[in-house]
């Protein structure tokens, strides 16, 4: 606890933790990527993941999670978030997020990327594209002494200037022992405010971005998240920790 912030602040046996659950994270993620083609359907790729996540002496940080019950969220074409996998056949042409936290060692990861099925559709291409850039021109603000908010602010210019929309019902957030933690990280707002960033602090940035209104709705099964227009949306996320230099991706994608 400094000055007052309640973010905790990982020591390096934590962080030694932290990067062993991120690495099963990033992994369970590609090999979900790796899935992703017409003809599979969800609940195949949810059950691969968890398989793989408990085969590394991991837990599946979703699952139960305020009952929420798979091991990945799978959000196609319309859905935002929290999509759960079930009996649909995935097609040419979807777009598919997959968002995977895995708890090992008594930490967590937490990490998502939208991937294409099959050829899509150039605009469908673009906004993936740029969900993904926003993370990055964010990630760059993730620096000692930079403020929360000038994330969000580096995340909402890139997004808007592109011409697509930021999610405001959900954010990004620190991730440790708990799968939330403290700072909450939105996507949008002004530079400047919110708690300063430290060393030690880990953190996922996590842009939800919509090819048309930011408004989402829900779905009767109280977890599926849509665009309330039924365009488009895209989602990229990494855990990452503060340092005195540059931030460093725990999540990393293998080939980045
Ligand atoms: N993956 C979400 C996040 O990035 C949380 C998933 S909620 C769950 O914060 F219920 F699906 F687990
Ligand atoms: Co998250």
């Amino acid at each position: 606890n400094r000055g007052g912030s309640m973010i905790a602040i990982k020591n390096e046996r934590e962080l030694q933790a932290m990067r062993q659950a991120c690495k099963i994270t990033a992994a369970a993620r590609a090999l979900a990527g790796e899935m992703v083609r017409p003809g599979v359907s969800t609940q195949q790729i949810d059950k691969a993941v968890h398989d793989f996540i408990v085969a590394q002496g991991a837990k599946p940080s979703f699952l139960g999670y305020h009952g929420y019950p798979a091991s990945v969220c799978i959000s196609i074409n319309n859905t935002v978030i929290h999509g759960i996998p079930g009996g649909y056949v995935l097609q040419e042409g979807d777009i598919v997020s997959i968002d995977v936290g895995a708890f090992y060692q008594g930490f967590h990861g937490d990490c998502a990327a939208t991937f294409p099925c099959g050829a899509i559709s150039t605009q469908a291409q673009k906004l993936i594209d740029v969900t993904k850039q926003s993370f990055f021109e964010g990630i760059r603000f993730a620096t000692r002494g930079h403020r929360v908010s000038d994330i969000s602010h580096a995340i909402q210019t890139y997004v808007e200037s592109n011409g697509f929309s930021v999610v405001r019902s959900f954010v990004g957030h620190g991730v440790g022992a708990q799968l939330h933690e403290e700072p909450e990280v939105p996507n949008y707002g002004s530079p400047g405010r919110g708690p300063r960033l430290l060393p030690g602090m880990t953190l996922a940035i996590e842009p939800m971005i919509n090819e048309g209104t930011y408004e989402v709705a829900w779905l009767d099964d109280d977890w599926t998240v849509v665009t309330d227009d039924g365009a488009l949306s895209a989602h990229y996320e990494n855990t990452f920790v503060i340092t005195d230099g540059e931030p460093i991706i725990l999540t990393r994608p293998l080939e980045d």
